[in-house]
């Protein structure tokens, strides 16, 4: 791979011991697939932010970074962590406590936006045509197939190391050729709700592997049903991206799949791991929620409560918490909690005795019985918000 003349003296080591190591990490990878050099970046996204996935190792590498004085070149968010400071930390060990606190001390010592989301887009939304170096999956569908960014899909280490440079190596979705579509999806029939738009992502992640479709029939989906597909694509698969509009190409000589009702009602069923109807917990929001969601939720709980038997979280990100208070006093005064900061995935439900989790998210459906070793219902947001009202 070329290096520029400052990029070798940082490989060399001349600059701080730290920008060596990241140097070294993306030189790595790009030399894994071939990259024939570095390319600035607009800004970062970086994952593995929350302890419980993280561990102790990893917290170490971060620590000595920080300690080495490591600044990042570009705007660079963080994705949720494993609690928040106002709901769950109080029910959650102190230990964990101050070691999720640990983590991100490192990260704001680098200059790391603490924005703890999975939806950095609702931040700052990236420009058209910009490549970004982001970690966290769903953002990254979102930023290719609905922002016109470019990014691979990285990996903790990779997107900090991009932050730390500025640069990524040039391979994959930078490129143009890298990004055109190779399966023609036809569906059955127009999508009815957000579990569909995320049923649909798990059924093409696991068929499709890493190929682009393009998607017919999603001419009026949301952009909140594009997050949801995107989001379950990625889970499923190691698809980047999608096309939601008929791009400039001819199609007759792509392979065409479709997608029968019935596939996604199986999809559905199989994400469906228990007949209990009395969940614990149920969670909206992954991804984050956005301004409109949270508007829309506020609207469907109505003058109802939630009931007591039931927890019920609604996640975002501070800003789009700030953004919707109006909507959010609502919701709180209604029995609900809006968290920040984290997610029902990436904290320890299991530490809050949560057996069974009710979702209107594919991808948090798909995580549950593994990551929270817990029973999923995955169901619309309206009957979501159904069973948190009338049990
Ligand atoms: Fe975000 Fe948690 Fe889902 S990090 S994408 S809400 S699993």
């Amino acid at each position: 791979m070329h290096l520029t003349k400052e990029e070798e003296r940082i490989y060399d080591g001349e600059f701080c011991w730290a920008n060596q190591v990241c140097m070294k990490i993306l030189v790595r990878l790009g030399e894994l697939f071939k990259a024939k050099k570095l390319i600035p970046i607009s800004s970062s996204h970086v994952s593995g932010v929350s302890y419980k996935t993280l561990g102790d190792a990893p917290t170490e590498f971060l620590e000595a970074l920080a300690k080495a004085n490591a600044k990042v070149k570009v705007k660079s968010t963080l994705n949720p962590q494993s609690l928040d400071c106002n709901f769950l930390c109080k029910r959650l060990p102190s230990d964990l406590y101050e070691k999720q606190m640990n983590v991100l001390n490192c990260f704001e010592k680098m200059g790391f936006t603490s924005s703890l989301t999975c939806t950095p887009y609702y931040l700052e939304k990236p420009k058209k045509d910009v490549h970004l170096a982001w970690a966290e999956s769903s953002a990254v569908v979102y930023a290719n197939s609905v922002l016109g960014a470019w990014t691979n899909r990285e990996g903790g280490p990779s997107a900090l190391a991009a932050a730390i440079i500025g640069k990524t190596p040039d391979y994959g979705m930078h490129q143009a050729e890298n990004r055109q579509p190779k399966v023609l999806v036809k569906l059955e029939k127009p999508l009815l709700d957000d579990v569909e738009f995320g049923a649909l992502g798990i059924f093409l992640g696991k068929i499709l592997k890493d190929e682009i479709p393009i998607i017919q029939g999603l001419e009026k989906a949301s952009k909140d049903n594009l997050k949801q597909l995107g989001a379950a694509l990625a889970t499923a698969g190691m698809t980047n991206m999608f096309y939601h509009k008929l791009p400039r190409i001819k199609t007759e000589k792509i392979e065409k799949i479709s997608v029968q009702t019935s596939d996604l009602k199986r999809t559905i069923e199989k994400l469906t791991t228990t007949s209990t109807k009395t969940p614990d917990l149920i969670f909206v929001g992954c991804p984050h929620c956005s301004l409109n969601e949270i508007r829309q939720i506020a609207k469907l709980i109505g003058s109802r409560k939630i009931r007591k038997e039931t927890e019920f979280w609604v996640c975002t990100s501070r800003h789009i918490k700030e953004k919707a208070i109006k909507h959010v006093k609502k919701i709180e005064r209604n029995g609900g909690h809006v968290l920040t900061d984290t997610c029902a995935v990436v904290t320890w439900t299991e530490k809050l005795g949560i057996k069974t989790i009710m979702t209107n998210s594919a991808k948090t459906a798909h995580y549950v019985p593994t990551l929270n070793k817990a029973q999923t219902i995955l169901a619309p947001l309206k009957e979501c918000i159904k069973k948190a009202c009338e049990g």
